[in-house]
């Protein structure tokens, strides 16, 4: 028996790791992604070997994250509940696709992740895995061991020899996870939504917008088919494309968000993110889109959105709901090509300029000066007949 375990080559997924072995006797196999996290691969390398890991799987996917599931998304400007970019949400469905992949390349019949039993994370890793195996096997340590406090976790790993980094013996402040779009923080000492985050502790990607520059940094960012793809003109592939906006934004103060969430399992839970990039490309995007797109288009793809953002939050990336509505709005998108232009200043995000090969913006129509096109007596008959059943209705009350 062989299982493929997603590892992140810390305490828990290593507790995780001689688990499996002595619990279902079985030889593990690790899988590793650098999403962009911003943590050394190797070491989860030498960490696996040393518990006499041998097949170790260590892979960038970087740019395909970015290409195949960020950028998609982003055109539909996706925020669940308002205001969360879904960070973590959409990353699980590729580690879980990979995960599939590796234990086929294996020949492993059983997956097995380090997501709690309370969350969104085990939902999305096992949609996934089932919806590109049917028939795998899932193995969710978290839900079946009866280890319940960070002592249980630390004596299980002085008994079977894991070394536990001396910042891991006490209890860490939050739960985090980070990708190349966001990083959230999670729990703890965060649990109680009265009480303000501790931001010089929990921000590694950005400055507070107190903090940030007096003055502004003014950028362009160009737009092909919806997708960006240069700042400053300078052309960069989508993974490179969204670090430079997190530097950009993160040096600005911009995108971090403190909101309270409705999970998938029915709890609501508090969480602090930040998405420096994210929020840069979702305002630049936005003005693309107010140009480019017309209005029974956009104001259709902004009906979707909230349907679409559900089904990425609560893991059904591969449902073929969510591919119809991919289908919509990638339709929509293929207008959205031009230049934005923007000024970051202290946490904002501020439009400045955009234009537009395909704009449907008509400088001629807009203009108080006479013209052909556009016959202002037409407009006394256009409210005169909108006004028909509220003349009706005001009669009626009469
Ligand atoms: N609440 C966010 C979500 O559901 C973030 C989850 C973070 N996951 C984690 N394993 N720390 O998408
Ligand atoms: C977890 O429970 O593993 C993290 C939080 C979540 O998945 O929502």
């Amino acid at each position: 028996k062989k299982v493929v375990l997603a590892y992140s080559g810390g305490l828990d997924t290593s507790i995780i790791l001689r688990w499996l072995e002595e619990t279902y006797h079985c030889e593990v196999v690790t899988f590793t992604a650098d999403l962009g996290q911003g943590e050394e691969l190797e070491p989860a390398r030498q960490k696996a070997e040393m518990m006499g890991i041998k097949e170790i799987y260590i892979e960038d996917l970087r740019e395909e994250f970015v290409r195949d599931y960020v950028f998609p998304m982003f055109r539909a400007n996706a925020l669940y509940e308002g205001t969360y970019l879904l960070g973590t949400s959409i990353a699980r469905p590729l580690i879980a696709k990979r995960q599939i992949e590796i234990a086929r390349e294996v020949g492993a019949d059983a997956v097995s992740h380090g997501a709690t039993g309370k969350g969104n994370d085990q939902v999305r890793f096992e949609l996934g895995y089932y919806a590109c195996n049917p028939d795998i096997k899932i193995i969710a340590p978290w839900r079946e061991w009866d280890m319940a406090s960070r002592t249980d976790l630390i004596n299980y790993a002085e008994k079977h020899q894991i070394p536990v980094p001396k910042d891991k013996r006490g209890e860490s402040p939050f739960s985090q996870d980070a990708n190349l779009l966001h990083i959230s923080s999670e729990g703890k000492i965060l649990e109680d939504p009265w009480q303000e985050p501790d931001y010089d502790l929990i921000l590694a990607r950005m400055v507070t917008p107190m903090a940030a520059p007096d003055y502004p940094t003014e950028i362009t960012i160009d737009f092909e088919a919806g997708d960006p793809i240069a700042i400053n003109g300078e052309a960069m592939s989508p993974a490179t494309l969204l670090a430079k906006l997190n530097d950009l934004g993160g040096a600005n103060g911009v995108g971090a968000t403190d909101i309270v969430e409705n999970r998938f399992v029915g709890m609501k839970s508090r969480g602090v993110y930040e998405t420096p990039g994210g929020t840069v490309l979702l305002h630049a995007r936005r003005a693309m889109e107010s140009l480019t797109l017309d209005r029974g288009a956009a104001h259709q793809k902004d009906e979707l959105m909230p349907r679409y953002a559900e089904m990425i939050y609560n893991g059904f990336w591969f449902a073929p709901e969510r591919e119809m509505l991919q289908a919509a709005i990638d339709k929509a998108s293929e207008r959205v090509t031009g230049t934005v232009r923007l000024k970051l200043y202290k946490g904002n995000v501020i439009v400045t300029g955009r234009k537009s090969p395909n704009s449907l913006y008509d400088e001629a129509m807009v203009t108080f000066e006479e013209d052909s096109v556009y016959n202002q007596h037409d407009a006394e008959g256009f409210i005169r007949l909108n006004a028909l059943r509220l003349r009706l209705g005001a009669r009626l009350k009469k």
